[in-house]
């Protein structure tokens, strides 16, 4: 995979009528896992919207691996997968139907063997990759839209709030196939407010505050990854100082 990354640039983007980002510039190259934390309504699910290319751009630009979704949609739309914060998944199907029935959406064909390494791959078991999503535990429904993402074999993956509402294990083993894709070179985008979560895994960790990037911390190479006195902080003063406006 490898690839270009993923960059936004100075970018601007309105909903109901005001700047809901405003001047957003980040960038996440290939194997890098960045990890965009915010208060709610801060702008993160905006930026991940504006990346798909699902809203106008008043302006600024995103570069999909090197694609611009506002003028190549299609190249640039193929070169990203994303899960959303509550995965849409049909419950009537099951879970390797749904993985067929997304991957033919794409426009892509996977065989069998594919499927099955990787349903392996996100550890979901043989017995539950024919049962009906209807019947799946959350973590459950997160693995099989990530195996459907790794099958789409994007460059550029998104993650809205991956880890809300899952127990310690299941966001355990969510990050360790994160960790997974990163060494297969894909480039992370995840947003969440899981601050613990974030300094595990991520390369760097963003704080958007009101639609602009208010501070960006990089991992050591050696630990502590991160300095989680100076992040909680600012992650909380973010918090108050939003309630407070
Ligand atoms: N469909 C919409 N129409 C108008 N404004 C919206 C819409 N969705 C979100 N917003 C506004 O955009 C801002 C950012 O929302 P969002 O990106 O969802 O924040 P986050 O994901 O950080 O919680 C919020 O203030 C919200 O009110
Ligand atoms: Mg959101």
């Amino acid at each position: 995979m490898g690839g270009q990354g993923l960059s936004l640039s100075e970018l601007v983007v309105e909903r109901g009528g005001r700047s809901v980002l405003d001047g957003l510039t980040l960038s996440v190259p290939a194997g890098h896992i960045y990890a965009l934390l915010g208060g709610n309504g801060a702008g993160k699910s905006t930026a991940l919207f504006a990346t798909l290319g699902l809203l106008p751009v008043v302006s600024g630009q995103v570069l999909v691996d090197g694609k611009d979704p506002a003028s190549q949609p299609d190249a640039a739309r193929a070169s990203v997968a994303y899960l959303p914060e509550t995965v849409a998944l049909y419950e009537h199907l099951t879970a390797r139907e749904n993985v067929d029935y997304f991957l033919s959406l794409a426009g892509q064909s996977c065989t069998k063997a594919q499927i099955e390494e990787a349903f392996a791959q996100v550890r979901l078991n043989l017995a539950a990759q024919d049962q009906r999503l209807g019947a799946f535990s959350k973590g459950m429904r997160q693995k099989t839209a990530i195996a459907l993402a790794l099958l789409r074999q994007t460059p550029v993956l998104l993650l809205d709030e991956p880890t809300t509402g899952l127990d310690p294990q299941a966001t355990q083993d969510f990050h360790a196939l994160l960790l997974d894709l990163k060494a297969s070179d894909v480039a992370i985008l995840m947003v969440t407010h899981d601050l613990l979560g974030a300094v595990d895994v991520a390369d760097t960790i963003g704080l958007i505050i009101d639609g602009k990037l208010a501070s960006e911390w990089q991992a050591e190479s050696a630990n502590p990854r991160f300095d989680l006195q100076a992040l909680y902080g600012a992650f909380t003063q973010a918090r108050v100082g939003h309630a407070a406006a």
